[in-house]
């Protein structure tokens, strides 16, 4: 099938500054950063160490969320929005716009926080068949984020096209998601220990609120 002569980019639904969505993405990144200082004592980080991760007070470090049960809780939001937009229809555009953007949102976060912090060091914790998943999964992550997401965002959403490239998009990141939930997932946490799953979690936290605010950013001043 041909691409929609109407073709459009996610940068052509750029949101003005007092839009409900930028809104929306502005109230949850401050809430995020709220709970995240809740968690953490005093100790910022510092100029010539801007990304460092908040100590975590040991009173509340069973609150933190691990690397693996962040991630999974990732998935469970990616496939929601997944099933919002299967059962969307051609009438509502303004519905498909707002929740590709939030799947591109999601996902273009997840696939960093995946590839920065916790592939690297399954791999490293790992042999030759992690090593196999590990490229295995970057694959995919590839396949979505360079052809298949691009492809489904240039889709004029009023049209039964895009419900076909939906399809196939809800597809694959489903197959991927199980895949890492049946099989990286349950080695990474044998590989790497609770200790260091919570650190890769602490870190991943640090990571996830900047890209929010970047990716937020980025669409306000479109
Ligand atoms: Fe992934
Ligand atoms: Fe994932």
């Amino acid at each position: 099938m041909s691409q929609s002569s109407n073709s459009c980019t996610l940068h052509d639904f750029h949101l003005p500054a007092l839009n409900p969505m930028s809104l929306m993405f502005q109230v949850f990144i401050n809430q995020s950063e709220t709970a995240r200082q809740m968690l953490h004592s005093h100790e910022r980080p510092s100029a010539s160490r801007p990304f460092a991760p908040y100590p975590i007070r040991d009173d509340l470090r069973d609150l933190t969320m691990n690397a693996i049960d962040l991630l999974k809780a990732d998935h469970e939001r990616v496939k929601g929005i997944l099933s919002q937009l299967s059962e969307s229809t051609e009438r509502g555009v303004k519905k498909r716009t707002e929740l590709l953007t939030k799947l591109e949102m999601e996902i273009s976060i997840h696939t960093r926080l995946e590839e920065e912090i916790l592939y690297p060091a399954y791999k490293k914790a790992g042999g030759k068949e992690q090593d196999v998943m590990y490229y295995e999964a970057k694959e995919e992550h590839r396949t979505v984020d360079s052809l298949v997401l691009p492809d489904l965002k240039h889709t004029d959403p009023s049209t039964p096209e895009f419900a076909g490239r939906v399809k196939v998009v809800k597809e694959l990141l489903e197959h991927h998601i199980e895949e890492e939930e049946t099989e990286m997932f349950p080695q990474a946490k044998k590989l790497l220990g609770k200790a260091e799953l919570e650190e890769l979690g602490t870190q991943m936290e640090t990571l996830k609120t900047q890209l929010k605010k970047q990716f937020s950013e980025s669409h306000m001043a479109a």
